[in-house]
């Protein structure tokens, strides 16, 4: 078969792509033979996106999506956005569609300073790079810091959208546990010193200490001091992701990573996202001098520039309106949401089941007894017109089957209480076949016995510290 051969028209009719092809033919085998030679091998470690996967899926009208962390963009006035591209384009129009310097634009970068003082943090527009979304940020700092098979820390569960910037630039990847003050930086400094008898030391640190995603734990302050100091004692970066800081329900911020290391060790991670708009694609990053210059020629070399008219749309929001009083409004409606998330979780979900209590952010992490893997659990809920992110997409060993990420941000209350209940139902049938697949015998019962008959310890990593503040248990309302 010659190459025109392939792209003739298909007699069978149907929809083409633009090369001529049905989209269907896409990955024959015969497609895989034909280019496999041609890959690098780091393709080979590449992991699609979790997210990504469940996007095709998620998009139909009749699901209700607990799974993606999108926040709620019709609160957003529509008449603001058309006052604040009009102006754009009337007084910058020329520079709104033209290409823009690597490092961003200083107007929006002030206005980065802005949002980062509001957070406790003083940034110098020279150690400012404007990026397309956070995102960017995790794949340029990946990008200058490891060679295949550099260790990254990260948390256990970390964010899912890292675990494929991760993979793909092969770094091995180790996990940290967490509890509900985040990351256990005892565990951090005991991995520290056995990588380092090993002769190993991580080229950086990934956390997301403020209302994690996707666990919505916040590190405490002794532990975020501990940590800073750690990165001082042992010259280790640390990259601090913290898209939701300003995303706060109730009690009052901690400093951040950056502020309490002074720019030495942190390189800190900032987004418009969730406190604008994910569509504008705009993130920054903050960083030692030595290590922003290399994320500079890193961006030159993906992108050339961040969107110039993202950019200026920002400074021209941040002019005519301002900017905390959106964040004011999401705050009440996303609290309102995690609230009633919360009540329906109590309400349906069976009582083997733990959740955390977020105090700010977009996610809930239930944990389900360990005979319940919630990849599994995807697929019937799917059929139940319901999603949510499973808990394996968190972590690049394979852990967290039993785990699930719920979002509360981009549903409307009776979405996340119907979605819940329809995810309860499910989980509650898995709980109930097993029931019966072992004699009646609860969970904990069963798995006591499993592990007395099997005689095998569970060992150091093979289990998931849980993360729970709140449980179906202690006299709450529960389904009978
Ligand atoms: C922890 C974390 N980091 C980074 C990102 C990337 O965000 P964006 O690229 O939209 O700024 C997200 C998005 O959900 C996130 O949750």
């Amino acid at each position: 078969m010659t190459i025109d051969d392939h792209h003739a028209p298909n007699a069978a009719g149907g929809s083409e792509s633009p090369t001529g092809r049905r989209r269907e033919q896409r990955s024959t085998s015969r497609d895989l033979e034909r280019y496999a030679g041609l890959f690098a091998s780091r393709t080979r470690t590449m992991r699609s996106s979790a997210m990504r996967d469940l996007m095709a899926v998620i998009g139909r009208p009749e699901v209700i999506s607990l799974a993606g962390g999108l926040p709620d963009t019709s609160s957003f006035p529509p008449e603001t956005l058309a006052a604040v591209t009009s102006r754009m384009a009337a007084e910058d129009s020329a520079r709104a569609l033209q290409y823009g310097p690597t490092e961003g634009l200083p107007e929006t970068k002030r206005c980065i300073a802005e949002v980062m003082a509001a957070e406790g943090m003083r940034a110098d527009p020279e150690d400012v790079i404007v990026t397309a979304g956070g995102q960017q940020v995790i794949d340029l700092v990946t990008k200058t810091l490891i060679d295949p098979g550099d260790v990254v820390i990260a948390e256990a569960p970390t964010y899912p959208g890292a675990v494929p910037v991760f993979s793909s630039y092969q770094a091995d990847v180790v996990q940290i546990e967490m509890d509900a003050d985040g990351m256990r930086v005892d565990l951090l400094e005991e991995t520290l010193d056995r990588l380092a008898r090993d002769g190993r030391t991580p080229k950086f640190i990934y956390t997301v200490p403020t209302f994690q995603n996707p666990a919505g734990v916040t590190m405490s302050p002794p532990r975020r001091r501990r940590l800073v100091e750690l990165a001082h004692e042992r010259e280790l970066l640390v990259l601090e992701d913290n898209p939701y800081g300003l995303l706060r329900y109730e009690g009052t911020p901690d400093a951040t990573l950056r502020a309490l290391d002074g720019g030495v060790f942190v390189m800190y991670l900032g987004t418009f996202s969730k406190i604008l708009s994910p569509g504008l694609r705009l993130g920054w990053v903050v960083a030692p001098p030595p290590v922003l210059d290399k994320i500079n020629l890193g961006k030159q070399a993906a992108d050339l520039c961040t969107s110039t008219m993202s950019q200026l749309l920002v400074h021209s929001y941040f002019e005519q309106a301002d900017w905390r009083d959106y964040v004011d409004s999401l705050t009440e409606i996303y609290r309102t949401r995690r609230d009633t998330m919360l009540d329906a979780l109590a309400e349906w979900f069976p009582r083997e089941a733990e959740w955390t209590r977020p105090a700010g952010g977009l996610f809930i992490w239930v944990t389900l007894p360990d005979f319940i893997d919630t990849t599994d659990l995807l697929a019937r809920a799917l059929r139940e017109n319901v999603a949510f992110v499973p808990g394996s997409a968190a972590y690049l060993d394979g852990r967290g089957h039993s785990s699930m990420r719920l979002n509360f941000s981009g549903s409307d209350e009776d979405a996340i209480r119907e979605g819940i209940r329809r995810i309860g139902k499910v989980v509650e049938e898995q709980v109930a076949l097993y029931g019966t697949l072992t004699g009646g015998r609860s969970p904990a019962v069963a798995r006591a016995s499993q592990a007395a008959a099997s005689e095998q310890p569970e060992g150091p990593g093979a289990q998931v510290v849980p993360m729970p503040q709140r449980s179906a248990r202690g006299g709450r309302a529960h389904r009978s």
